[in-house]
């Protein structure tokens, strides 16, 4: 037996604990008065801050419309930062280090004067590494996204590929990444003439969570379970993205995006490709990349038949969720009132290659369900024959692998195990690993290694120009199958409830059953 510090010792050295190189940089952030500055970026910056990981010397530039100076808006950070963040008590000697490097630049966005402010704004700052090494991160309405590049080109401050004066300028874009194939390649195109695709970082926060990397690692440091991970081995597989909360304030946003692009477009795609991409060649991040590319190109096309057959669409109507009475879809602020916009999507399709081919892919998401989880579950093939039919029946439940995403971050094993006695009864056991009783509760969020990666330049993180074309393509073949299409009765279901009756048809027709994610205890 390995003793236990010798086991940690050589796990942490595997997994290579080495930082990465950091360059000084500015973060010069467009839509600093946003939700999400407030509330994942500035928190991830500071928590970065603390365990030392950002670079040696930084700068922080917020930039909005709003007219403010510095100080009352490190105040304002500071209030988010002790809200919505997992650092209860901020202590002013650390928040006031942290701060010290956070200026404001007040500016409209589609103004070109605002980007001389900004020039200026960035090089006052001491050093040439700070007014050279540039992160560019556009929170901001999708529709600025290429107007700002093309400010940010036209006065100088980014520059395609390498400067001419040193540095480098990164710019990282928020989701939407365009609303369908035309308006992506669109987007794609004119950032492009701007920048090229190695200083262009795509998000999608779900590939900076932990438990979403741990795919990979789990999938190809493991010979156990990468020989059943096969048409062979496998009878079908669930992805479930659920959520508790409804649209609640972004009923505006919502209408125009629906669960379809919101969250199948971007974050179940991108689980989907993890768990069933082949292994990459290296770790190198187009080598990743690739895999996931391929994998989406494997996906077997959706018919218009396909659509009616596999895929659901459901929108809430007012239901109770955990005791809380919430309004219906239609009812929401900023909502049509007989608008066919879809708060839950299920979904199955296969995947047309040799590892794959024949197995059922089932990918759910929906808002107002019972519980907010996320989760893989890999169902495996029933035993070929039941032993014990005479004791037990002929169902013997089928073994499984549940990869919990969040929360309660784990990952459970299901097997059958004999129910201690005289007699013979076999039932269902779990194995599980937590990664709160096996690591601490510690688990980073997922804007901070998004930061730290682009900070970095490394794009393994990010999503690449083909692959968001092609998810979008998947996507709008959907849509094109709904277009113009009421929801009929079988597509509501009642806030508080698992979706849509129609869902539960769709498995029930292939002997199946949705496997609903457990409302675990931390630990
Ligand atoms: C966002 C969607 O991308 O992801 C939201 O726009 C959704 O509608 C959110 O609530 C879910 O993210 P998480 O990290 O809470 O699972």
């Amino acid at each position: 037996m390995i003793p236990n510090a010798e086991f940690e010792q050589q796990i942490s050295c595997r997994l290579g604990a080495e930082r990465k190189h950091l360059d000084p940089c500015t973060l010069i952030i467009f839509g600093a008065s946003g939700d999400l500055t407030a509330r994942k970026l500035i928190p991830a910056l500071y928590h970065l801050y603390l365990e030392k990981q950002m670079p040696a010397v930084f700068r922080i530039i917020g930039m909005a419309r709003r007219e403010k100076t510095d100080e009352p808006w490190r105040s304002e950070l500071r209030q988010a930062l002790q809200q919505y963040s997992r650092t209860v008590n901020v202590k002013d000697e650390d928040w006031e280090a942290f701060a010290s490097n956070i200026a404001y630049c007040h500016g409209d966005l589609t103004d070109p004067a605002a980007y001389d402010l900004l020039k200026r704004t960035i090089e006052s700052a001491e050093g040439e590494p700070l007014r050279r090494n540039l992160l560019f991160y556009l929170a901001t309405l999708p529709s600025q996204f290429a107007p700002a590049a093309e400010h940010l080109q036209a006065s100088g401050l980014l520059h395609k590929g390498h400067s001419p004066k040193g540095g480098w300028q990164r710019i990282v874009i928020e989701k939407p990444f365009g609303h369908d194939l035309e308006s992506a390649q669109e987007l794609n195109r004119e950032l492009t003439s701007f920048a090229d695709e190695e200083q262009i970082f795509r998000i999608d926060h779900y590939l900076g969570k932990e438990t979403v990397q741990n795919i990979l690692m789990f999938r190809f440091s493991n010979s156990i379970f990468e020989r059943l991970w096969n048409r062979d081995s496998v009878e079908h597989v669930q992805i479930t993205v659920s959520e508790s909360i409804g649209v609640g304030s972004r009923g505006g946003y919502y209408e125009e995006a629906g669960a379809l692009r919101d969250m199948v477009q971007n974050h179940l795609l991108q689980v989907l490709s993890l768990i069933s991409m082949e292994p990459p060649v290296s770790l190198d991040a187009e080598a990743i990349r690739d895999e996931k590319v391929k994998l989406l190109r494997s996906i077997h096309p959706f018919t218009p038949a396909d659509i009616v057959r596999n895929v659901v669409r459901g929108q809430y109507f007012a239901g109770i969720v955990n005791g809380d009475p919430r309004p219906g879809y239609r009812q929401e602020p900023r909502v049509k009132s007989d608008s066919n916009v879809e708060t839950y999507v299920a979904l199955k399709l296969f995947i047309d290659n040799w590892r794959w081919s024949g197995v059922p892919f089932y990918l759910r998401t929906g808002k107002n369900l019972p519980l907010s989880a996320s989760e893989i579950r890999v169902q495996f093939r029933p035993t070929p024959y039941v032993l014990f039919a005479a004791q037990c029946g002929q169902q013997l439940d089928a073994n499984s692998l549940t990869l919990r995403l969040q929360p309660n971050e784990g990952i459970t094993m299901r097997f059958n195990g004999k129910v201690p006695g005289t007699s013979v009864q076999v039932r269902p056991v779990r194995m599980h690993f937590s990664y709160d009783s096996e690591f601490g509760a510690y688990t980073p969020e997922a804007y901070e290694r998004l930061l730290l990666e682009a900070m970095a330049g490394d794009p393994t993180l990010f999503i690449r120009r083909d692959e968001v074309e092609i998810a979008w393509e998947l996507a709008d073949s959907i849509r094109s199958g709904w277009d113009g299409k009421a929801l009929t009765n079988r597509e509501f279901y009642a806030a508080g409830t698992w979706g849509p009756v129609a869902a539960d048809e769709m498995l029930a027709g292939a002997g199946q059953h949705w496997r609903e994610p457990m409302a675990l205890k931390p630990g």
